[in-house]
């Protein structure tokens, strides 16, 4: 088997380091060259065997380094300041990253002609969907934040770079990943991190928005790292189509509470909130799209996921 020379941005980040992990531990030789500045990511979630660069996806002369050397085929760009909030608070910080950094990783990869480059979006980009299952086809973007602007923004650029300077690209919709990796302590943490976070960890004051009912279509990180690798092994051109990555089944947050609770044994007492302005109340993919162009089914249930998702919590504060 021929091994890839894969360059995957934001490898100290969670998605992206258990895709470093995935690709070290799978069948397939992988030469890894990893970039990430730690803005967000760990220093200790980086692969010690994998050529890592330390510094921006925005740096133009650190990329050209590192293309040059490495001529990796394929781009895998996790990179990004992710959270809504903060980029509520931060809009221009985080265009200057999520915008003008995807766009520099791109110039870099169609000049030094990369197969193809697999871009991590969001369903933020949807602004809370129309209908539900949300099809690709039948829900145009309408972002609500800017960093769902950004991530869509990325998208349009995969494209574009695709149509005019021959890049093949591929955007995943990502809906609410969760795992093994993601910390619960920052303040812009998913809601199930910090409720395991404040079981196990220093993190106190856990709270719920509204009356819990609202519903999301939590994925877990593997499934996400399988999409990525089929994306990479699809033998027809992209052009840079978006797919939505999901588990296709929705839980409601009062579900999410009772199934940590049954797996940690641990009572979860939530501070009640009111409901948030202008929160998505349900939402859920469908995966039909990705099932037919990538091969793309999750592996591994909500249940199973969300179970070792607590087990990694609990040793980590063993
Ligand atoms: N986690 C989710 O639920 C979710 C959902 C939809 C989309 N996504 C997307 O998936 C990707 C990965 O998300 P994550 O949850 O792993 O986030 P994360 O914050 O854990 O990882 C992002 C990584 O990118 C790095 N980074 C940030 N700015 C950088 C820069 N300028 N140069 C180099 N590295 C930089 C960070 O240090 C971090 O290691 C992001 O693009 C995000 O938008 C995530």
């Amino acid at each position: 088997m021929k091994k890839q020379t894969i360059l995957v941005t934001g490898c100290a980040g969670f998605i992206g380091s258990s895709f470093v992990r995935a690709c070290k531990e799978g069948k397939e030789p992988f030469h890894v060259i990893g970039i990430d500045d730690f803005s967000t990511g760990r220093r200790d979630a980086v692969d010690k065997t994998i050529d890592f660069y330390e510094g921006s996806i925005a740096d133009m002369v650190l990329l050209e380094k590192i293309f040059k050397k490495h001529k990796p085929s394929y781009v895998f760009h996790f990179a990004a300041v992710p959270r809504v909030s903060y980029s509520v608070e931060h809009p221009r910080e985080t265009t200057e990253v999520n915008v003008v950094g995807t766009v520099t990783l791109l110039e870099a990869a169609a000049k030094h002609k990369v197969a193809r480059l697999i871009y991590s979006s969001s369903s933020s980009a949807y602004g809370g969907a129309k209908k539900l299952p949300t099809k690709e086809s039948e829900n145009a973007p309408d972002p609500k934040s800017p960093y769902a602007a950004q991530k869509y923004t990325g998208e349009l650029f995969c494209k574009v770079f695709s149509e005019i300077y021959g890049l093949d690209t591929v955007s995943l919709r990502y809906f609410n990943v969760f795992g093994p990796g993601q910390y619960g302590d920052s303040p812009y943490a998913t809601v199930l991190s910090a409720w395991l976070e404040s079981l196990y960890g220093k993190k106190k004051n856990p709270f719920i928005e509204g009356d819990g009912l609202q519903s999301r279509d939590f994925c877990y990180v593997d499934n996400v790292v399988k999409a990525n690798l089929l994306a990479m092994h699809a033998k027809k051109d992209f052009k840079g189509t978006a797919l939505n990555i999901a588990h296709g089944e929705r839980a409601t947050l009062r579900e999410v509470k009772k199934l940590i609770e049954q797996y940690s044994g641990k009572k979860l007492v939530l501070q009640q909130r009111p409901s948030r302005v202008g929160d998505v109340r349900h939402s859920l993919a469908d995966t039909k799209l990705a099932r037919k162009l990538l091969g793309y089914k999750p592996d591994v249930s909500f249940e199973e996921g969300l179970a070792r998702t607590v087990a990694w919590m609990e040793q980590r504060f063993s």
